[in-house]
């Protein structure tokens, strides 16, 4: 316990999770007791307890009462919050059910396999382990369509992807990151397994609020945050997108309150939201990182998505690739560049995000009728105030339709608001009965 440096709760626990990570302290090993740890430190007993509550909730130690606390386990079972949106949906995937829980494209508008496969020609060069890691003409490509003049370019595989090696790269145990409250549950599991402390900003209409984020980084809780994790367009789960003056609002509130924080903006609807694309990156263009999947627009299963703008973050990520898999496929590559050069695919992609539209467009305004009032711009989803979620849910269900819970989307797990998620890349015919079977199931 010599290595605990700085005497805060945060301290502790810091060094307590950094010795984990290194492997300093395993499975089973036994803590002191928080008098113990409190003598020998120099601290009070409160401020012990309180590391082992942070360290508890991040689910690095847990106490029994025989055995005293111990280091955990590390986690490798599937329990997060991801795992809680579909597993509440029964019989998933039976055909039975129409599923509007996942947020998965309908596969109908996506381009066809011939149209992938079109532009491989015999001449495509194979490639070695020596090349760059982005073709050369995707690369072009790339710049040529990023928000704001990148100081770098990569492709990874898909936005998830992308998140999970930026957060590897950037954020380190106790550090605090900045994210929409509600948001896309896998964030906040990546967050919470990278130990982060993550602050939650609530959003309106238009997407974060600007004056709750000044107020969550003047506090201190969001203040020196190492990072901040935005969707400004097609917000999952709620379908919102900034105006202008809002991303213009919020890069200022980076500007002046959070000099040092990085910014991601997670573009994970891609293609499929017309329009330039808004990014804080145009102000603030050596501090955003934009990721922009085409898993929405051109395929989920390409797993690709462009990386662009500040150079650090990026150069730490394909750096730190290097050392597993160092680049994305380039016959992946070759097949995007193909799509994104083909005029009929373009049409293709305008006519899916058009008739997405149109979708989100019916079903908000039938749950108008019935006085649910929805807001959502573009995407695939959207967020319905209900009266109970898990009734709702339930109610859903046994009308054969599933759809995801509002709580795992939730970082303020005492909002006592209800909602629930629906994602209409499945929503193909039948829509009054969608409508329908959700307003009734509102009052569940
Ligand atoms: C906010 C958000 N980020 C990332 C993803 C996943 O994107 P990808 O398929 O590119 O990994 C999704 C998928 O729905 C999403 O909603």
């Amino acid at each position: 316990m010599s290595r605990c440096g700085a005497l805060t709760a945060d301290g502790i626990a810091t060094s307590i999770g950094s010795m984990v990570r290194q492997g300093d302290l395993g499975h089973g090993d036994r803590l002191p007791t928080v008098r113990q740890l409190a003598r020998r430190a120099g601290v009070s007993s409160s401020t012990v307890a309180e590391a082992w509550r942070i360290l508890g909730h991040h689910g690095l130690i847990e106490t029994a009462r025989r055995n005293g606390t111990t280091i955990r386990a590390a986690r490798t079972e599937m329990t997060g919050r991801f795992w809680r949106v579909p597993a509440t949906v029964p019989a998933h995937g039976s055909p039975s059910i129409l599923d509007l829980s996942t947020g998965t494209p309908d596969t109908e508008l996506l381009p066809t396999i011939a149209s992938m496969l079109g532009g491989l020609h015999a001449d495509v060069a194979i490639t070695s382990y020596i090349d760059r890691p982005v073709l050369e003409e995707l690369d072009v490509v790339l710049r040529a369509r990023a928000p704001f003049p990148p100081e770098a370019v990569t492709v990874l595989d898909g936005s998830l992807d992308a998140l999970d090696r930026l957060i590897s790269a950037l954020v380190r145990f106790g550090d605090a990151v900045v994210v929409e409250d509600p948001t896309f549950p896998p964030i906040l599991d990546m967050l919470e397994r990278a130990g982060a402390v993550v602050v939650g900003v609530p959003i309106d209409d238009e997407g974060v609020d600007p004056s709750r984020l000044a107020g969550a980084l003047r506090t201190g809780r969001g203040g020196g945050a190492v990072l901040a994790i935005l969707q400004l367009a097609a917000h999952n789960p709620t379908g919102r997108s900034m105006s202008r003056s809002r991303v213009d609002a919020v890069a200022s509130v980076f500007a002046e309150l959070a000099p040092d924080t990085w910014i991601v903006e997670d573009h994970h609807a891609g293609d499929l939201v017309a329009g330039p694309v808004a990014s804080i990156g145009v102000h603030l263009p050596h501090r955003v990182v934009h990721i922009h999947s085409f898993s929405k627009s051109h395929g989920p299963d390409l797993r690709i998505a462009s990386v662009t703008g500040a150079a650090e973050p990026i150069a730490a990520v394909v750096d730190r690739r290097r050392l597993g898999p160092s680049w994305t496929s380039r016959l992946i590559q070759h097949i995007l560049l193909t799509l994104l050069e083909d005029p009929d695919v373009d049409g293709l992609v305008r006519h899916a995000a058009a008739i997405y539209d149109t979708r989100r467009r019916a079903v908000s305004a039938g749950l108008a009728e019935h006085g649910i009032t929805v807001c959502s711009s573009a995407g695939l989803n959207l967020w319905v105030p209900v009266a109970n979620e898990q009734r709702s849910v339930l109610a859903l269900a046994l009308a054969g339709i599933g759809v995801a819970p509002g709580a795992p989307f939730r970082v303020d797990a005492s909002d006592p608001s209800n909602h629930i998620r629906i994602s209409l890349g499945n929503a193909r015919t039948d829509l009054d009965r969608i409508v329908d079977a959700i307003a009734t199931a509102a009052t569940a």
